[in-house]
């Protein structure tokens, strides 16, 4: 049995990676801003509220609340997505979406390192929209930025924690029906989180920094 620390399990993708590791007979610390009916409804979950990433505050308090606990694996999930085109560009929008999406995962890891221990597995959740070569249809400037900061940060840690006997994939869920998406989304929550979590189970150091898709192909940066 591992221990599971999430980021952004209250709905969409986190809550299915909640459910699915719990299912698996894994302990699950499932960390959120404001828990949900669905989240709190999940049998034998540890729930911790006021984890906002981007507050190194609420993170440092996690870490506490956390003791001694070892994290077996951490799950950088939460995430945002805002329209933005060339057009109608707000810069503020893309500021929000680089302290989100970037900085927050590389914030959480950095709070709750301590509990990482050799064999300890860290998977980031970016995005195919990172990608720099898979980009054909451009806008989206401060998603795409963001997750493209992300995948640096991502290989950084690979080598970084490789020492340590630490793993890191660099995840793309496919794209999934939830909130993010307003459910258009051609993949179902569960069916991502299985993928990703296949994922989890197969990284070693020697795969680590890869950026995969769920369905197990790897992704052009
Ligand atoms: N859906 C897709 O097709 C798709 C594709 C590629 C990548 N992704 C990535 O997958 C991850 C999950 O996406 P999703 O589709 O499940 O989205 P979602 O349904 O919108 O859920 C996003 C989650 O992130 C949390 N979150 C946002 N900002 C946060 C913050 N500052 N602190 C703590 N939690 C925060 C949200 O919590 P609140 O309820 O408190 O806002 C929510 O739990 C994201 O990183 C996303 O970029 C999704």
């Amino acid at each position: 049995m591992a221990n599971v620390l999430i980021t952004g399990t209250n709905r969409g993708i986190g809550l299915a990676l909640t459910r699915h590791f719990i299912e698996q007979g894994d302990s699950v610390i499932a960390t959120c801003r404001k828990p949900s009916v669905e989240l709190r409804a999940c049998a034998g979950v540890r729930i911790e509220a006021e984890v906002d990433i981007t507050d190194s505050a609420s993170l440092d308090a996690l870490r506490e609340r956390l003791g001694r606990t070892r994290l077996d694996v951490l799950f950088l999930n939460a995430g945002i997505l805002e329209s933005g085109g060339l057009a109608d560009l707000d810069f503020e929008s893309v500021t929000r979406q680089l302290e989100v999406n970037a900085v927050g995962p590389l914030r959480t890891l950095v709070a709750l390192r301590p509990l990482l221990r050799r064999g300890s597995k860290v998977a980031l959740m970016t995005s195919r929209m990172g990608s720099i070569a898979d980009n054909t249809s451009g806008g989206s400037y401060g998603y795409r930025m963001s997750k493209a900061a992300l995948n640096a940060a991502g290989k950084s840690l690979s080598i970084d924690l490789a020492q340590q006997g630490i793993a890191v994939a660099i995840l793309h869920p496919g794209w999934v029906s939830t909130d993010m998406t307003r459910h258009s989304g051609n993949v179902d929550p569960d069916e991502a989180a299985r993928g990703l979590i296949a994922r989890v189970d197969a990284l070693t150091l020697e795969t680590s920094g890869t950026f995969w898709h769920a369905d197990g192909s790897v992704l052009p940066w």
